[in-house]
């Protein structure tokens, strides 16, 4: 059976994967989608609605993105967030101003609760606007369905074409029953019914993945991670003994990291596993690399070739599995919101690849989707939680080069760090927490000695998504066990930090 889909429609806002989430939190598949998607291929697709995302854009803008007025006729209900409404607007003869002043912030917007976009809604409402551009006036067939003091459209409809459009955003927390918005198109306008769910997503994983591989043999790359680990389950299920797991270990793990996978898949897991110990290799090629963009390319691109080089060992393989998740997708700029950072395990890939094919089984979730996914499966809670680790490892946050010595000191500060955390109980509360070893060297004294070592940073992070995050109040007292521990039991660290910047403007790593 199809599932329903939503299609987003990606004009470049910064939000774009948080509506794909809210979307799906309603049980209800979505999929983002470059804007320029053609008819032909909406038409393939057949979604119960199109959400088009805001975007930097101004419609009157020389390369602003558009979008074919044909959309707005094939009978499937659009919702036009922000730049999105505007477009809607524009594309459909209205009129698009710009205001003098930008509105931004958590604003009252009067709403008009007799339409179904906003069913049960009281008649005010605080939803984030971000603006400048407004609509002006509504195309024709449309009617205002909400304002605020300076927008006089926040909110437009064309019911009986089932066409809506907000300038506020409902996908962030900030706007106080959003998804309520998001809700009420999805079931009281597009009808959907909201069956999705992640037991639905395994069995249809493993039926596909059953036939697309057959009898034919996969190699997966594990990394230990909750994302690898999941593929690499999902993949077992499907196929069995035909899989072989490769792990990597690229010397860049955390302390004892690379054991604990060994066993975890040897002992708990009946997986075909072959560990590569490749410490010196990766180090080689990274020595005296400094470029942060750099590293994740040699990393990535080495990361392949051990793949080859194991696969030719262990005769013909036609599939390759990976663990990419949709953030990463996104993230990587495959589709049209800005790079940020290239994710060594997508925008890394070199142009030569000695596979048929590589298998992305997890592509399509998010990071919790991919917890349930792993829940479902019967793998271990404390592996499932396991806190993200980037696929580049310990080489991002080592600022500068990379040698072994540095590497063991991030090792073991960063151990005692994770093991205070555990000891004071935050290591549910805190998502993301770990060490980084600067490049900067400062005076200090032990003893009557004077030094001159490394400071360490510590990070950590509260966040649900990963792509927005605050940095983790915790307790002095915490903070002070593990400077000290760090500093006493870590040679050549003779100050650490504490990172205090959220993100954005600061991302999670350092590089
Ligand atoms: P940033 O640093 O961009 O990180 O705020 C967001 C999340 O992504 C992880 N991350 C990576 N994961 N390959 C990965 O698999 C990478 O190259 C990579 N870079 C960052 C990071 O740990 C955080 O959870």
């Amino acid at each position: 059976m199809k599932n329903e889909l939503i299609l987003i429609l990606d004009f470049g806002g910064q939000y774009n994967q948080l509506i794909a989430r809210r979307v799906r939190e309603c049980n209800v598949y979505s999929e983002v989608v470059p804007f320029d998607i053609s008819i032909e291929k909406i038409k393939e697709k057949a979604p119960k609605g199109i959400i088009f995302t805001g975007g930097p854009a101004s419609v009157y803008g020389e390369d602003s993105p558009k979008c074919a007025k044909e959309i707005f006729n094939l009978g499937i209900p659009v919702l036009g967030i922000c730049y999105g409404m505007q477009l809607m607007t524009y594309t459909l003869n209205g009129n698009v101003a710009r205001a003098n002043k930008r509105e931004y912030g958590t604003i009252d917007v009067k709403i008009d609760n007799t339409s179904s976009l906003f069913q049960g809604f009281d008649k005010e409402n605080k939803f984030l606007m971000s603006h400048t551009d407004f609509v002006e006036t509504v195309p024709e067939g449309f009617k205002n369905i909400g304002l605020t003091e300076s927008c006089p459209n926040a909110a437009m409809e064309n019911a009986e074409k089932k066409l809506y459009g907000i300038q506020f955003h409902p996908e962030v927390n900030n706007s106080v029953n959003g998804t309520q918005v998001i809700k009420n198109f999805l079931f009281n306008i597009c009808n959907c019914s909201g069956d999705w769910q992640i037991s639905s997503f395994v069995d249809d994983s493993i039926k596909a993945l059953k036939e697309k591989i057959g009898n034919k043999k996969a190699l997966c790359a594990l990394s230990g991670g909750v994302d690898s680990s999941v593929a690499a389950v999902l993949l077992s299920k499907a196929i069995g003994k035909n899989l072989t797991c490769i792990f990597v270990d690229h010397g860049l793990l955390r302390k004892n990291e690379g054991d604990e996978v060994e066993e975890i898949f040897t002992k708990q897991f009946d997986v075909n596993l072959v560990r590569v110990n490749a410490k010196d290799r990766f180090l080689n090629k990274l020595a005296g690399v400094v470029d942060p963009e750099r590293k994740r390319k040699i990393i990535g691109e080495e990361f392949i070739r051990v793949f080859e080089e194991e696969a030719k060992k262990i005769g013909t393989v036609d599939f390759l599995v990976q663990g990419t998740i949709y953030p990463d997708v996104i993230e990587s700029g495959l589709g049209k919101s800005s790079v940020i950072k290239s994710h060594h395990n997508v925008g890394g890939l070199p142009d030569y690849v000695d596979f048929k094919e590589i298998v992305e089984p997890l592509r399509d979730l998010f990071k919790d989707e991919v917890r349930k996914t792993g829940l479902e499966l019967g793998i271990p809670e404390n592996l499932v939680y396991r806190q993200p680790f980037p696929g580049p490892g310990l080489a991002i946050r080592i600022i500068g080069d990379i040698t072994d010595d540095k590497l063991n000191i991030l090792k073991e500060a960063d151990s005692i760090f994770r093991e205070e955390i555990a000891i004071a109980g935050l290591h549910k509360n805190i998502n993301q927490y770990f060490a980084v070893l600067t490049n900067l060297k400062s005076v200090g004294v032990m003893g009557d000695e004077r030094t001159y070592d490394y400071t360490i940073a510590l990070r950590a992070v509260e966040t649900t998504d990963f792509m927005t995050g605050i940095w983790s109040k915790i307790p002095y007292d915490v903070l002070e066990k593990v400077s000290s521990r760090i500093v006493n039991e870590v040679n050549h660290v003779n100050r650490v930090v504490y990172d205090i910047t959220s993100k954005p403007p600061a991302t999670i790593e350092w590089e």
